[in-house]
């Protein structure tokens, strides 16, 4: 695909895999809104990214994932400004150290990594198939596990930080799969990539980067992957002419990979997809 007459959606964009992904969209002449929740870090990565690439066609909007309102805002804002959108690359997400309730009443990991892409993807539909051929891309991670489907919420279950990441990542794959069904014919694809491991502020924000995280950073930071690297993988999905015609697929490095089974279970797609839109009251947007 080529990116010179496209726009692009990133959200996190204003660190790590986001904004290297911002980055590279900038370099090959993309227009990209770049979305951030906090507005001086935002600010600092538009400038550094606008001078590094000299492409202007860069904006910044502003929102706090975990708030649907925010992201109802925040469709709108693109919708506006953007009327055919080409990419959307559902980047952000962290982890809570503590149990968290947004004003939604969701909890807060749940809310950022699953339910806010899951809402603003539902959202800015028309936009991207009025741009069909189209693409959006859920960055994922290597899990082998399974989502409580009795309790999404953590409404009956001790909260545990990585339990919840886990199972929030995972609602990209489910969130994938069903999407890709429900799309079909449209002239918009959606797949899910596992980026690798790389250097990362993840969490770092919402104070879960705990000792050990910060350890491993220090003493393995130069064994780690830059975001750069990572953003190669995203990049393929993006414009490879390869992926074109692909759809609700999982991909490493530039290949597919295999689905933990509950992602490759149809039933527990659409089990994840109707728990979602309940929980964002998708009826309502
Ligand atoms: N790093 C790895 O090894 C690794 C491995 C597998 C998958 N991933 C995935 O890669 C993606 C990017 O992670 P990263 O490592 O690049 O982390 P990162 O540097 O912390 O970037 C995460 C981005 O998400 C934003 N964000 C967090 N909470 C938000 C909220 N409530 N509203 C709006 N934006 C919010 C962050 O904003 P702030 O800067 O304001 O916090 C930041 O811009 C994530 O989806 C992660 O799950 C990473």
């Amino acid at each position: 695909m080529d990116l010179a007459d496209k726009t692009a959606l990133v959200t996190g964009a204003n660190s790590g895999l986001g904004m290297a992904v911002s980055r590279a969209l900038a370099a090959r002449g993309a227009r990209v809104l770049m979305v951030a929740r906090d507005s001086a870090r935002g600010k600092q990565a538009l400038e550094e990214l606008k001078a590094a690439t000299g492409n202007d066609q860069l904006e910044l909007l502003i929102a706090d994932l975990k708030s649907q309102a925010q992201v109802r805002k925040l469709a709108k804002e693109v919708a506006e400004k953007a009327p055919t959108l080409d990419i959307l690359v559902n980047n952000a997400a962290t982890a809570y150290p503590k149990y968290c309730v947004s004003e939604d009443g969701i909890e807060c990991t749940l809310a950022v990594n699953h339910l806010a892409p899951f809402l603003l993807t539902n959202l800015l539909l028309d936009q991207l198939k009025a741009a069909a051929p189209s693409r959006i891309i859920n960055i994922g991670t290597r899990i082998n596990d399974a989502m409580e489907l009795g309790d999404l919420n953590w409404e009956g279950r001790s909260f545990k930080m990585m339990r919840a990441y886990v199972e929030s990542k995972l609602g990209m794959l489910h969130f994938t799969r069903q999407l890709a069904k429900r799309i079909t014919g449209t002239g918009v694809t959606v797949n899910c990539v596992f980026p690798g491991v790389f250097k990362s502020n993840l969490g770092g924000t919402d104070g879960a980067q705990g000792l050990f995280w910060k350890s491993v950073s220090l003493l393995l930071g130069w064994a780690l992957a830059q975001p750069e690297q990572a953003a190669e993988r995203v990049m393929y999905l993006i414009e490879s002419p390869d992926v074109g015609g692909v759809s609700g697929e999982y991909f490493g490095d530039c290949r597919i990979i295999s689905l933990p089974a509950q992602a490759r279970d149809p039933a527990a797609n659409a089990r994840v997809w109707e728990i979602s839109e309940r929980l964002v009251n998708l009826d309502e947007a």
